[in-house]
């Protein structure tokens, strides 16, 4: 029941830390399992989808301890399969990867079919596929995925008729433990894919090509514990920068690779944005018009789709008529509907949206559809006029650390507000959260 309130129309000033990345941490937990000792890992982001993950990982008999914001230490020495996990597998995305760690760990994996944002149909097939090739049976019903590697896992080559950042991801993780020598052709490139090889061959595997279109894997006996400092989040970042294209204003964007951000920072300057890079930090400035553009997302280095509801808003602003294309997803503008009850002026067709810009938004009750979309709502809030109320933040705070109090630090008038539950009778007035 909890939502944000933005008086918008205040220009963003200041500096902000950006947490460590929601997507290399949601596949880097559950690789954790396959470690024999203790991991300490650093940059770890306070959001839902990692706490539920550390829950797994706890139910499954992993020790976990909370050192400091931020750090954790897991040990994952004595773990075991349980059907308790189900009813938090079920709620997020990430929770196939357990499927990659629980077949290196016990050579056999039990799961629910996972959760996570809706945008049309999610398949897993070339994740299966991949299992298959290296050995394992997968068996799919009601709900549940039930596999086995009769025989251990065995390396093989392997062919993405796709690319998957989630097939990528689980494919290597089960590799790591498989006999012999596996290659994974048209793999995904993201910077996170690179992450969790870098922290899996610091607990002793040897994955290479992560970042290139072809992952050799040799397999490994086990891993041992160690400490891995995750690195910064791509789209929080990215987010960030599209709130200051959008509200105007200049920030200073700390604990960045600013490499990562190339894509992003092109097409905003592109809009007339200033983007400066340092050795880990950006600067984002915006003072004068918008320019349109037009945006095609596609995967890593391609423009991000987890950019898209972002961009798209700030685009409402731009001069001139925009097009956006998503590359990635078939069904990812249900947001558009929640943006024109700001005054947006967006026709979509299948995949491509147009947005008639030089609109100023106007403030709206609206609802974050997903996590991504929830931040575009806040981006919307932050650039229109008058008061935005976003409802159903459970999905933002599945991915953004602390999102009011960055955007407060920056000067943004935006509070978090809990509402009673309204089947409570002493349920009469909100209740302020930050
Ligand atoms: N696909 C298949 N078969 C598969 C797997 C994927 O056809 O077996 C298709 C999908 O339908 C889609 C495309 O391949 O059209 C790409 O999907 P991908 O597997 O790359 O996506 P994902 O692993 O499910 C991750 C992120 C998403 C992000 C996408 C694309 C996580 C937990 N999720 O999803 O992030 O949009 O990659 O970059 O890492 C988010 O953070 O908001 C988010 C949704």
């Amino acid at each position: 029941m909890d939502k944000y309130v933005i008086n918008g129309g205040r220009k963003l000033y200041g500096t902000l830390e950006i947490s460590g990345a929601k997507n290399a941490a949601v596949a880097i937990i559950p690789a954790v399992l396959m470690v024999n000792g203790r991991c300490r890992l650093e940059n770890l982001p306070q959001i839902s989808d990692t706490d539920k993950l550390l829950q797994i990982l706890t139910l499954m008999g992993a020790k976990v301890d909370f050192i400091s914001p931020g750090t954790v230490d897991v040990d994952c020495s004595d773990v075991y399969l349980s059907d308790k996990i189900f009813p938090l597998t079920r709620q997020i995305r990430a929770s196939y990867y357990l499927i990659g760690s629980m077949l290196g760990r016990f050579g056999k994996a039990r799961t629910t079919m996972p959760g996570g944002c809706n945008f049309g149909v999610r398949p897993i097939d070339q994740h299966v596929k991949g299992m298959k090739a290296l050995g394992v049976s997968v068996n799919i019903a009601r709900g549940l995925i039930d596999a086995e590697a009769g025989n251990g896992l065995r390396g093989a080559h392997i062919y993405l008729d796709k690319v998957s950042v989630g097939a990528t991801i689980n494919v290597m993780i089960a590799a790591v433990m498989a006999k012999g020598r596996t290659v994974i052709e048209n793999v995904a490139r993201e910077p996170h894919i690179v992450d969790l090889a870098n922290f899996l061959n610091s607990m002793g595997a040897d994955i290479r090509g992560a970042g290139t279109d072809v992952i050799k894997v040799r397999g490994v006996e086990s891993l041992h514990g160690g400490t891995y400092s995750l690195i910064p989040d791509q789209i929080e970042a990215g987010t960030y920068m599209a709130a200051v294209a959008g509200a105007g204003g200049s920030v200073r964007i700390n604990n960045v690779i600013p490499r990562h951000l190339e894509c992003i920072s092109a097409k905003l300057r592109e809009m007339g944005v200033e983007v400066e890079e340092y050795g880990d930090a950006i600067t984002v400035r915006r003072e004068g018009p918008l320019e349109r553009v037009n945006v095609k997302t596609q995967p890593y280095p391609g423009f991000p789709t987890d950019m898209q509801p972002q961009i798209t808003t700030v685009l409402c602003m731009a001069q001139g008529t925009s097009i956006v294309t998503e590359g990635v997803w078939d069904n990812r503008y249900k947001y558009v509907n929640e943006l024109r009850k700001m005054g947006a002026e967006i026709q979509v067709s299948g995949k491509t949206a147009i947005i008639e810009g030089g609109r100023r938004l106007t403030g709206a009750p609206v609802a974050a559809c997903d996590l991504r979309a929830g931040a575009a709502m806040v981006v919307a809030g932050l650039c229109a006029e008058g008061t935005t109320v976003v409802e159903d933040v459970v999905f933002i705070e599945r991915g953004y650390e602390d999102m009011v109090g960055k955007l407060r630090s920056l000067g943004a008038d935006i509070i978090a507000v809990s509402e009673p539950d309204p089947r409570m009778e002493f349920a009469s007035r909100p209740r302020l959260i930050g």
